[in-house]
């Protein structure tokens, strides 16, 4: 536990020592609202100017920082990742009573396991979701003692800590202003986003895992294009930022937005036509690729972490189960929500400059994912997290009414 929690405090220093930095170097320089007149009046400079030299010194100081701070988990890891089940679970170390249960029963769907079977209610929101899920419920049943809890199959968590009801509810994602308790996503089985390239939805995290950890291998890091790359539908105007930059720099940048199931006009890929979507494959081709969030984290980053390119990884709130053990500048290169274009620029240039790092970093980066994100973990985290909050159950569950059992396929 005091682990989790001094991986918490060195995240942040490294964080504060990022905005120091940003601090320092955005006196006399341009504002984020003033960024259009600022890259006209920059832009013309020297790509090797003191200056630039000035920041890429900043970054290695933090890159060398990051390493000396880093303690990687030395421990099988999925006795790691209960840290993360610990962290989420405490709100709740009191005990949870069938009150507790009934007033955010609406936040989701309720399941049971009673006598080492599965129940759910009728009704599933998103059957996909509910059945990537209930693949790793059935092969726990057997493991467990009876329980119930409310899983929420939406994008969004449930239990915001500010206000609202409060109590135990399982969502895939979150950020630090929810108490909402994090579960492997569906779609490391099935219920994944379904687009063109996989009209049955992103899921089968095993096959993936396979295929992209071999291209990961195969693509040399020489052979890789010099340029960031992007596609992705604009579930967030985060991602506005990266697109402009590659309009006017194709030569450093290629992000351009995909339709979504809500495409209507060019309008919704900021004023341009939508982009045919790219397979993860193609990803590998080139060496600097972009993470943002979507609704709430995106399933893309564990994908994209297997192509063994640098990963530049936008925003630090939204989280899944793992990602509090990828630690920033040793796995990914991160990005401020808000980071200019300016600031992306400065950053490429830096790795442009610096391969050796950058090629440290995205092996890194792989090996993390490879080793440490495999369904037998998914598995695991799913049996600690159920067995550990049915220990905090102050009462027996029985079957509900109008639970219907669930089977395997
Ligand atoms: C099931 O409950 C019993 C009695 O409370 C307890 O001793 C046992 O450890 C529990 N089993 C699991 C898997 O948690
Ligand atoms: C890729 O290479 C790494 C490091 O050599 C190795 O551990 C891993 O098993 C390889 N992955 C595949 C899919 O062969």
């Amino acid at each position: 536990m005091n682990t989790l929690l001094m991986i918490y405090t060195k995240f942040y220093l490294l964080l504060i020592g990022f905005l120091i930095i940003r601090g320092t170097e955005s006196t006399g320089t341009c504002s984020k609202k003033s960024s259009e007149d600022c890259a006209s009046s920059t832009s013309n400079g020297n790509k090797y100017s003191e200056e630039a030299n000035g920041e890429f010194e900043k970054y290695e100081a933090i890159i060398d920082a990051a390493k000396r701070e880093y303690e990687p988990c030395t421990d099988n890891i999925c006795k790691c990742y209960n840290q993360v089940i610990s962290k989420d679970l405490k709100p709740f170390r009191s005990g949870i009573n069938e009150e507790s249960i009934r007033n955010i029963k609406s936040k989701g769907t309720k399941y049971q396991i009673i006598d080492n079977k599965l129940y759910r209610e009728n009704d599933c929101l998103f059957p996909a979701r509910c059945s990537g899920v209930e693949h790793y419920l059935l092969k726990l049943l057997h493991k467990v003692n009876n329980t119930e809890f409310i899983l929420n199959t939406r994008d969004w968590p449930q239990i915001f800590q500010h206000h609202g009801p409060h109590g135990p509810v399982f969502s895939f994602s979150k950020t630090d202003d929810y108490l909402d308790i994090m579960y492997p996503a569906w779609a490391f089985w099935e219920g994944g986003p379904a687009i063109s390239l996989y009209p049955k939805g992103i899921g089968r995290w095993d096959q993936h895992r396979k295929l992209l950890g071999q291209v990961g291998n195969e693509t040399k890091w020489n052979d890789k294009m010099s340029k960031a790359f992007f596609r992705g539908s604009r579930t967030s105007s985060e991602r506005d930022a990266l697109i402009l930059l590659s309009r006017e720099n194709p030569v450093l940048v290629d992000a351009q937005y995909t339709k979504n199931q809500a495409w209507k006009s060019d309008a919704d890929t900021l004023h341009a036509p939508p982009a045919p979507e790219v397979s993860f494959e193609e990803h590998c081709k080139y060496k600097y690729l972009f993470n943002f969030r979507g609704v709430a984290a995106s399933f893309r980053l564990k994908h994209i972490l297997l192509c063994k390119s640098l990963v530049f990884h936008v925003g630090n709130d939204w989280i899944e189960f793992f990602y509090p053990f990828l630690r920033p500048w040793i796995h990914y290169i991160p990005v401020e929500r808000d980071a200019s274009k300016e600031k992306i620029k400065e950053l490429l240039e830096f790795f442009e400059n610096h391969q050796d790092l950058a090629q440290q970093i995205a092996n890194n980066g792989y090996n993390f994912i490879w080793n440490n994100l495999q369904l037998k973990h998914v598995d695991c985290y799913w049996l600690n997290l159920i067995k550990r909050y049915t220990k905090l159950l102050k009462y027996k569950p029985t079957l509900g009414e109008g639970m219907k059992e669930i089977v395997g396929k």
